[in-house]
């Protein structure tokens, strides 16, 4: 047993996917396939490692600007996924949530959504928000707007309240794989202090030692939340 700090909300860029089919001459949907595959083997892993909430960037308010085949493409591969594995994730104490704007998807894919989040909105082990059409803009402007039609002050309060992760702490640790370092849109609001790290490894190819390497990372920093060293020192957050 190790006495490792383990982040309670991990939080996943998940990118690479396009890259890592090119270099093996494959189609970009080929990547997104086997990403799929990526997330089920991280999933099990965090649920492993004692993290309670997963959540994973999978498509962008601004990914609609790709070439229509492959939107398509992840659009199809969306909703066989999901038919796919939600009876596994069922049996494995999972309780999947969508994120993002629902306006837009096709018939098909919102049953898919609707139908999941129903089969396993029991489940308590392992919370996994799906960001799909998701942008960290969108989810601020949509959070205001419900509070002026709802005539409630926008105060930090509220918003919290009313962001689409709001059933959630908000994360720890936030991952980017593919090499880039930038947030593109992610979780703009949520990760105001959240612990940033980022792997070079495409997605494809991110394993359990690149989760431990992440978590390990994790540990060893310490949180300030804008105090002092000497402050945290004196009363450090309580653990779980
Ligand atoms: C991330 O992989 C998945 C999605 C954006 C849907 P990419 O498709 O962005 O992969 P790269 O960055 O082109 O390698
Ligand atoms: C971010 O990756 C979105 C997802 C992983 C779903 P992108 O590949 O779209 O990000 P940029 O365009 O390189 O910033
Ligand atoms: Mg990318």
């Amino acid at each position: 047993m190790t006495l490792t700090q383990v982040p309670h909300h991990i939080a996943i860029v998940m990118d690479g996917n396009g890259r890592w089919a090119n270099k093996r001459f494959l189609p970009r949907i080929a990547g997104h396939k086997q990403g799929v595959d990526s997330l089920k083997r991280c999933a099990k892993a965090c649920d492993a490692r004692g993290v309670r909430v997963l959540t994973v960037f999978a498509f962008s308010s601004e990914n609609w600007q790709r070439p229509a085949e492959e939107v398509s493409g992840l659009m199809e591969l969306f909703a066989f996924a999901l038919g796919r594995e939600v009876a596994e994730l069922k049996a494995d104490g999972v309780q999947l949530r969508f994120i993002g704007d629902r306006q837009g998807l096709a018939p098909k894919v919102l049953r898919g959504i609707e139908s999941a989040e129903a089969t396993t909105a029991q489940n308590t082990r392992l919370v996994l928000n799906v960001c799909f059409n998701y942008g960290g803009r969108w989810d601020i402007v949509q959070a205001a707007a419900r509070l002026c039609q709802q005539g409630l002050a926008v105060t930090e309060a509220h918003l919290n309240q009313t962001m689409s992760l709001s059933h959630v702490p908000d994360p720890d640790l936030v991952i980017r794989t593919g090499g880039e370092q930038r947030i593109s849109n992610f979780l703009l609001w949520q990760s105001a202090y959240s612990e940033f790290f980022f792997s070079d490894l495409l997605w494809p190819d991110f394993d359990e030692s690149a989760l431990e390497a992440a978590i390990e990372s994790f540990a060893q920093r310490q949180r300030r939340f804008g105090k002092t060293s000497e402050q945290v020192d004196a009363n450090p957050p309580a653990k779980e």
